[in-house]
């Protein structure tokens, strides 16, 4: 895919694009910092959804929490998030402009037959976002804004794929001062209701 076109798909960066591509391959190295970040991620998004009255509370602890739910990865990169929603019951769709890890995902989802319930595509959200409005339950963008350009317009093309009311996850990390300093990565979460 090229992005030489930034009229044509204005929230991706050809620069980052090429970050990624070189980045891809290094992705089930563990070396990669996304990995241990599940452990916080997961557990909020799946509260997150039971919040938003998607799911009953009840339902968080068991083994399927998220079954029947239609759930858009966007910017998917190493399937990390994905893959470990999918095994809480939902469909996942995961979208990534960068064709070298929609590559890899698609590698790594062949290693574990039992993934039957996540689809990859390499497409930008300009485009997805035309073809598939108001159809997901729930939106996940993870450690993906800081690397986008135009990001109101990029988080406003993610909402329109959730249906009214549904709830979008966003992380991020925080790049303060102090943060850098102590290298010392937090993480920023943030969450609300498409309206
Ligand atoms: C740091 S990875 C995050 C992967 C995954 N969401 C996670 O948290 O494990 C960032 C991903 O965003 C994608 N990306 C970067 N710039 C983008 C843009 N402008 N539009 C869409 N995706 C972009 C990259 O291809 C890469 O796969």
């Amino acid at each position: 895919m090229s992005f030489s076109r930034p009229d044509k798909f204005p929230t991706v960066n050809a620069d980052e694009m090429v970050i990624f591509k070189n980045f891809s391959t290094h992705l089930w190295e563990g070396k990669v910092p996304l990995h241990p970040l599940n452990n916080l991620r997961i557990p909020w998004i799946v509260d997150g959804i039971a919040e938003a009255g998607l799911i009953s509370k009840d339902k968080v602890g068991s083994s399927k929490p998220l079954e029947g739910l239609k759930i858009l990865d966007v910017e998917c990169g190493g399937v990390i998030v994905s893959e470990a929603l999918s095994g809480y019951g939902c469909t996942v769709v995961g979208i990534d402009p960068c064709t070298d890890m929609i590559h890899v995902a698609k590698q790594h989802m062949a290693l574990n037959p039992s993934l039957t319930n996540i689809t990859y595509i390499n497409e930008t959200i300009e485009e997805y976002s035309e073809k598939h409005f108001e159809e997901y339950d729930a939106v996940i963008v993870t450690e993906v804004i800081d690397h986008v350009d135009e990001p109101d317009l990029f988080l406003d093309l993610c909402c329109r794929c959730l249906k009214p009311g549904g709830p979008i996850f966003v992380t991020t990390f925080n790049k303060t001062w102090d943060c850098l300093v102590h290298s010392n990565h937090r993480l920023g979460i943030y969450s609300w209701r498409n309206t």
